[in-house]
């Protein structure tokens, strides 16, 4: 019989953050960079790519498909690209484990190929909505079914030929688009894509790295049919979904002050810092610059009081993996904060409303879920037991809220947090947080 890995954390509070530090690179630009450069023509570099678990699942699917990816140098990474009708048909069906970006990008990019291949998934994964991308790319002319209830397995057939569409999006959501976008490299004419609001621009930012030019017109993105793409140099910046966890315990415990360095500071990404800003936190951006196709900037953070708000509805996409932290952060202000319009925290690597509303109960906070939201009244958090629902975010979000508990938390089913953040627990014991990792093989 297979033994389980189970991790837990354990924090206790009283620690304080301190120094510089720096985070994984980031996990949407890293997921684009690998498959951008499997399908161009050359060698791409990638340097501080994420070497965590979503990243690999990407990677090793790629080299089912034939493409050589050599990761023995750690963070810098080359691709050697087989041009965009070069994939190979996978043998088995490609497992993407906890990946929610893999599935839905690599949903779009095989349908433009002409063979088949099937997409599936851990637990997790297995229960996140399909049906998004499968309704438009059926549209575009590709043959691919998931379950009917609409989630994996994706099979798809061989392509007989896609044709672009005009696409308004139901949903906001940067996977979708750029599912369609990678579909839209294959399709016949333009394929248009209009998003209800911007989400995060990195495949339309990489694609013209890799010399493949995308419109935008207002919230409306297109691109047409090409013959190649050209092999590209990348450098990933830190990733600001995993910077958000030092920067809230910096945020809540007294005398904290941290520099997170060269962080991607991409507009469609940033606003955990100005929603903080609006809560009276205290950061401040030093030497920002675009050294690439990307912002990056060092974020000093100290901490300071906060109190609670109602969060702006335009700026929850441009924060949506970040919102676990932000509860916690809420959960230490004063006052009540309240977030609406984010009913897409509901489909993530678990229902966030929830698990976030059960563990802020767990632990003492007054929190209430709503269909697409949550209110958090400020309050002492006294300690206890979380579970993560296997959620990286969910227990990077409790482990740093012990930092200033009354006692201590404990944090169940924490493996997943190698999906996004390896290291979590030895980068956060060096700033300051008293945690320590329990490993169980059941
Ligand atoms: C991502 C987009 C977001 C985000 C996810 C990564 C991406 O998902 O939550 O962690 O890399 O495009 P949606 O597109 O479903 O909003």
């Amino acid at each position: 019989m297979d033994t389980i890995r189970k991790i837990n954390y354990t924090v206790v509070p009283g620690g304080v953050l301190k120094g510089t530090m720096t985070v994984p690179g980031d996990k949407s630009i890293s997921h684009r960079a690998l498959m951008l450069g499997a399908i161009a023509d050359g060698e791409t570099r990638i340097r501080g790519l994420l070497q965590g678990e979503d990243i690999l699942a990407t990677a090793f699917a790629l080299r089912e498909m034939g493409v050589r990816i050599d990761l023995s140098c750690g963070r810098d990474v080359r691709v050697q690209g087989v041009g965009l009708n070069g994939l190979c048909p996978p043998r088995r069906p490609l497992d993407l484990g906890n990946s929610g970006t893999s599935a839905r990008l690599f949903a779009g990019l095989l349908a433009g190929q002409r063979f088949e291949s099937v997409l599936t998934g851990d637990a997790s994964l297995q229960r996140r909505p399909m049906q998004r991308v499968v309704t438009p790319l059926r549209q575009m002319n590709a043959d691919l079914t998931c379950t009917e209830g609409g989630t994996l397995p994706i099979h798809i057939k061989g392509s007989q030929g896609l044709k672009g569409i005009h696409y308004v999006m139901p949903v906001a959501s940067a996977q979708l688009k750029s599912s369609l976008l990678l579909a839209g490299l294959y399709a016949e004419g333009r394929t248009c894509i209009e998003e209800p609001v911007p989400t995060r621009d990195h495949t339309e930012r990489l694609l013209t790295r890799f010399s493949c030019p995308v419109d935008r017109t207002g919230r409306t993105v297109c691109i047409s049919k090409t013959d190649k793409l050209t092999a590209a140099d990348i450098t990933v910046p830190g990733d600001i979904s995993s910077a958000a966890f030092p920067m809230i315990g910096a945020c809540i415990a007294d005398g904290s002050d941290i520099t997170l360095q060269r962080v991607g500071v991409n507009q469609t990404r940033r606003a955990v810092i100005e929603i903080l800003q609006m809560m009276g936190a205290d950061i401040t951006l030093y030497n920002e610059y675009e050294p690439g196709y990307e912002p990056v900037a060092d974020i000093r953070i100290r901490s300071s009081r906060l109190h609670g708000i109602a969060i702006p509805p335009r700026l929850v996409p441009a924060a949506i993996d970040e919102f676990p932290a932000i509860f916690i952060a809420a959960a230490y202000a004063d006052g009540l904060t309240v977030l609406r319009n984010a009913a897409e925290l509901r489909v993530k690597e678990s229902d966030r409303l929830q698990a976030m509303a059960d563990g802020l109960q767990a632990t003492g906070i007054h929190a209430t879920p709503m269909e697409d939201g949550i209110e958090i009244e400020g309050g002492v958090m006294r300690g206890g037991i979380v579970n993560s629902c296997t959620d990286h975010r969910i227990a990077m979000a409790f482990a740093i809220a012990g930092i200033r508990a009354e006692g201590p938390i404990q944090i169940l089913d924490c493996a997943n947090v190698n999906t996004s953040f390896p290291g979590f627990v030895k980068t956060m014991q060096a700033a300051g947080l008293d945690v320590i990792e329990e490993i169980d093989d059941v």
